[in-house]
């Protein structure tokens, strides 16, 4: 016998409610029936400050509920088992049912779930009555997507990548072991003839294969193993990432993966139409680029090296041999804190163009963002997945709003947007996360943000000509996401370069090779890095730049 107590403002009915003061239940009539006739129930009720024991009348109707639930139970548990037992029997006797393929019809022709070719799959079928001349044998093979089943019928979708075909199981096919307890993932090969899918019917690429026989390549499991319980869709993020290896056959992280290999693509093509050569600097350096803060140290045959924040100064030494220069590599930033933008290893997209000015560099900016959007739109796969997700998508209209960090801060004073002291901002403060978040949605178009003040960018940026606090840097904002890109012109003159490792407190040594970029025929240049995961972010509408990467790394997360 136990003090079970009940609280019928804060308790809560669930089996595995302890009934103790810390967890007490809401309701005598649950309490009973979890915890058992054989205790004393002190009750809370609404409004009250104390327990008092159950009043008679409250602990008859439990009794009499629990008797109900009691015999509710039985009466389920019971159709349970027949119901298992039934599906067993069902089972047994499909084990029986032996399937083979029938050696007097054409041998099939493998063709991939996603081959369109007439040459290839042959005519489609109409309907039985039509002859089936120039309609061909084929076979498929890929995982299993869905299955519904309709009368005797099983309608199986194939998953080939992103390319999916309908499969229709009929008579003893769709009796068979293997079809009853086929689980989504596993793998299969089916045989037969493609047909139109009837009128008024919807099938992917409007057909489908009507199967004369199945095989299986390889099975997934069931139960509480099976793929739709381990990661179903709408599942708890922390797992979903821990599984992320499954989590990526669902068709969101697919699309994603998909768009994004879409739009890198898109970036070489805009890059070579441009006459942008492509470098591939190396990871592994022992300079920094962006601050000592978020520097990834390692050990490099006992010397200190660092995985690299940005390829920017070595694409700054090549443009003497290459002229205008990108790569598409990893940098590296040590982030100790959780945002929804922040990654440790990231897809950087950098460029550094010669001989041009400040406003030549936001100009080829936004001609190439501008580009790499068509492109992206035009796959005509990428298109449709990006109209899918992020329906509201609107191209960005050229000349971009272009804005002054002196003037943003203006607006965030006027808009009562405090900085992250809670005070109103000043000229000099960074703009936070939150800041920049507020003003992008609310402007809600792309934004450059230029002429950051020296003190809070990095070293290399040029001063600008007109007001020696700021530099010509720019930021470019988008809705939803923030910054995506940060650039500027760069010091190009030998004796200013050195003044600002000095003022930065930076050892110049290291930095020999890009000291003499400023000392054999120097020029006006700048370049930029754009985030890929951010970029895609804000075409996809993504919630955070983790659901960009294929496997993410931030901090605490280093694995799968
Ligand atoms: O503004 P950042 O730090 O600029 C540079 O690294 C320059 N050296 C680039 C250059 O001029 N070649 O970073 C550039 C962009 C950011 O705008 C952002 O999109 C992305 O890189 N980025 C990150 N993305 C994800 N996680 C992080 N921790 C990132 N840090 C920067």
């Amino acid at each position: 016998m136990a003090i079970i107590y009940v609280d019928e403002e804060k308790g809560v009915d669930a089996p595995e409610t302890a009934g103790t003061q810390d967890a007490p239940f809401q309701s005598v009539s649950v309490a009973y029936l979890e915890k058992g006739a054989d205790n004393e129930f002190q009750v809370k009720k609404k409004g009250e400050d104390e327990y008092k024991p159950a009043a008679k009348a409250a602990l008859k109707k439990a009794a009499n509920y629990a008797d109900q639930q009691r015999k509710k139970r039985e009466a389920a548990a019971k159709r349970a088992e027949a119901d298992e037992a039934a599906l067993q029997a069902t089972l047994e006797k499909a084990k029986a049912i032996k399937i083979s393929e029938d050696p007097e019809l054409p041998a099939a022709k493998l063709i991939n779930i996603a081959e369109t070719n007439p040459e290839a799959i042959g005519q489609l079928r109409k309907s039985k009555d039509e002859p089936s001349s120039g309609v061909l044998r084929v076979r498929v093979q890929g995982r299993v997507q869905r299955v519904a089943k309709q009368g005797g019928l099983m309608f199986v979708t194939l998953r080939r990548g992103l390319n999916l075909m309908q499969c229709l199981l009929a008579g003893e096919l769709a009796k068979t072991y293997d079809a009853l307890t086929l689980m989504r993932e596993t793998s299969m090969e089916v045989f037969g003839e493609l047909w139109e899918v009837p009128a008024g019917a919807h099938a992917p690429l409007n057909r489908e294969l009507h199967a004369d026989y199945f095989r299986i390549i390889a099975v997934a499991p069931g139960g509480d193993d099976a793929f739709t319980n381990l990661v179903p869709e709408d599942g708890d993020p922390n797992t979903l990432l821990n599984l992320r290896h499954l989590t990526l056959r669902h068709d969101k992280p697919s699309a994603v993966m998909f768009v994004r290999g879409v739009l890198e693509g898109a970036f070489h093509t805009a890059y070579k139409e441009m006459d942008v050569k492509k470098v591939s600097p190396p990871a592994l350096v022992q300079t920094q680029v962006e601050g000592g803060a978020t520097l990834f140290k390692f050990d490099y045959y006992g010397e200190t090296s660092y995985l690299t924040q940005s390829s920017q100064l070595y694409l700054e030494t090549v443009l003497p041999s290459l002229g205008d220069v990108y790569c598409i590599e990893k940098s590296f930033r040590a982030e100790k804190s959780l945002t929804r933008r922040h990654l440790s290893e990231y897809t950087h997209i950098e460029a550094e163009l010669d001989f041009i000015t400040f406003d030549d560099l936001l100009t080829h900016l936004e001609a190439v963002i501008c580009r790499v959007v068509d492109l992206t739109l035009e796959d005509p796969v990428a298109g449709e997945l990006v109209k899918k997700y992020n329906p509201e998508f609107k191209k960005p209209s050229r000349p971009f709003l272009r804005m002054r960090y002196a003037d943003a801060i203006e607006w965030l004073r006027e808009k009562g947007i405090k900085n992250t002291e809670g005070n109103d901002h000043v000229f000099g403060d960074d703009i936070a996360e939150a800041a920049e978040r507020k003003m992008t949605d609310e402007i809600n178009r792309p934004i450059f943000l230029t002429h950051f003040p020296v003190e809070i960018k990095a070293f290399y940026m040029q001063k600008a000509d007109d007001d020696k606090r700021v530099t010509e840097s720019v930021d470019l904002l988008m809705p939803g996401v923030g910054e995506v890109v940060g650039g500027s012109m760069r010091i190009w003159d030998y004796e200013e370069l050195l003044a600002a490792y000095k003022r930065e407190g930076i050892d110049p040594a290291g930095y020999f090779w890009y000291l003499d970029q400023r000392k054999y025929g120097s020029s006006p240049h700048g370049g930029y890095g754009l985030g890929a995961e951010r970029f895609l972010a804000w075409l996809m509408k993504l919630w955070t730049v983790r659901e960009a990467c294929l496997y993410p790394r931030f901090m605490g997360r280093c694995t799968p």
